[in-house]
């Protein structure tokens, strides 16, 4: 395990080393990025620039929850709203890797363009070890190609500085109760987002599909925990799956879209393991789910797959 306390000692010394300018530090409400931004603005003060992009394929609430996890921080948070921009460059792909090819793209360019009008020739981001690891960064074929980590353009003109680049999950989270990071103990979110929970083609649609969806799931798992009838998993959410399914709403035959649930145990992502969710919530999340969106998604499946052999994502 890490020792938070001199693991934030050398972290910031590293960052000072590794930007003798001013730097741009990639913001979300993730831990991982949460920890990068906090040590970068100890290290750098005016130096940085904390960008906060708000990529439409968050999760409900998501924006406005960031926007207040920095509000007690010494960090200034600048938000771009780029939904347009990332639903365009995503308009029907459906390769998981090249979307998150897209995707790392687009946040390059938008860094890219936020370093120039910044002055900055450096950017700082949360990669974490699993990152690099799953995307052939060690001896391994490529997994998923993380967007933060491959999704990276080779002419990028921004030198990458990734202080957490060592550390798993669990070591990135107890750097975070070290540092009074609020919801450390929060479930991940890929970076990616949403896109990556729409199997096959991007819409806006099917993504506000994957949102609700999502926060069903959350909803129940945290009235499932708070009534004690299930102890709070380590990752919880819904996945649009590509193609569709018949249903029956009334006397009529609906041609829907299948929704799969996932609740997995894991403490560094690297192997999961499939959540016995008791019947009762996933009725409960499918009753839900059919509901509010009704007509739209016609059946809820839960997955009961370990990784290996899956991964905990569906893409
Ligand atoms: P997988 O699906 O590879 O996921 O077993 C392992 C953990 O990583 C998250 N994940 C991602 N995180 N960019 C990220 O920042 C990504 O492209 C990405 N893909 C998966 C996933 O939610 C899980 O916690």
């Amino acid at each position: 395990m890490v020792d938070p306390a001199a693991f934030r000692t050398e972290a910031v010394q590293r960052i000072r080393a590794a930007v003798p300018g001013r730097a741009i530090v990639a913001a979300s409400g993730g831990v991982d990025r949460s920890v990068a931004a906090l040590l970068a603005h100890e290290a750098l003060g005016e130096r940085a620039r904390t960008v906060f992009v708000d990529t439409g394929l968050l999760r409900a609430g998501e924006a406005e929850r960031v926007r207040s996890l920095f509000g007690p921080t010494p960090v200034a948070l600048h938000v771009v709203d780029a939904a347009s921009r990332f639903l365009e460059t995503l308009d029907g792909v459906s390769d998981p890797e090249e979307k998150r090819r897209r995707i790392g793209t687009t946040f390059i360019r938008l860094f890219e363009e936020e370093a120039d009008r910044f002055g900055a020739d450096r950017l700082v981001q949360g990669t974490i070890a699993p990152d690099w690891i799953e995307s052939g960064g060690a001896l391994r074929d490529t997994i998923k190609t993380h967007h933060n980590v491959g999704g990276i353009p080779s002419d990028s003109r921004l030198t990458l500085v990734e202080p957490l680049r060592d550390l798993y999950k669990d070591e990135v989270r107890e750097v975070a109760r070290f540092l009074g990071i609020p919801g450390s103990e929060r479930q991940p979110f890929p970076g990616p987002g949403l896109a990556v929970r729409v199997g096959g083609p991007v819409t806006a649609e099917r993504i506000e599909l994957a949102r609700v969806a999502n926060r069903i799931v959350e909803e129940e798992v945290d009235r499932a925990v708070a009534e004690g009838t299930l102890p709070r998993p380590w990752q919880y959410f819904a996945v649009l799956l590509p193609g569709r399914t018949v249903g029956v709403t009334g006397d009529n035959r609906v041609y829907g879209e299948a929704v799969s649930v996932r609740l997995v145990e894991s403490t560094d992502a690297m192997t999961a393991a499939a959540v016995a969710a008791p019947t009762a919530l996933l009725r409960r999340i499918a009753e839900r789910t059919t509901r509010e969106l009704h007509g739209k998604v016609t059946r809820v499946l839960y997955d009961v797959t370990d990784k290996p052999p899956a991964t905990i994502e569906w893409e």
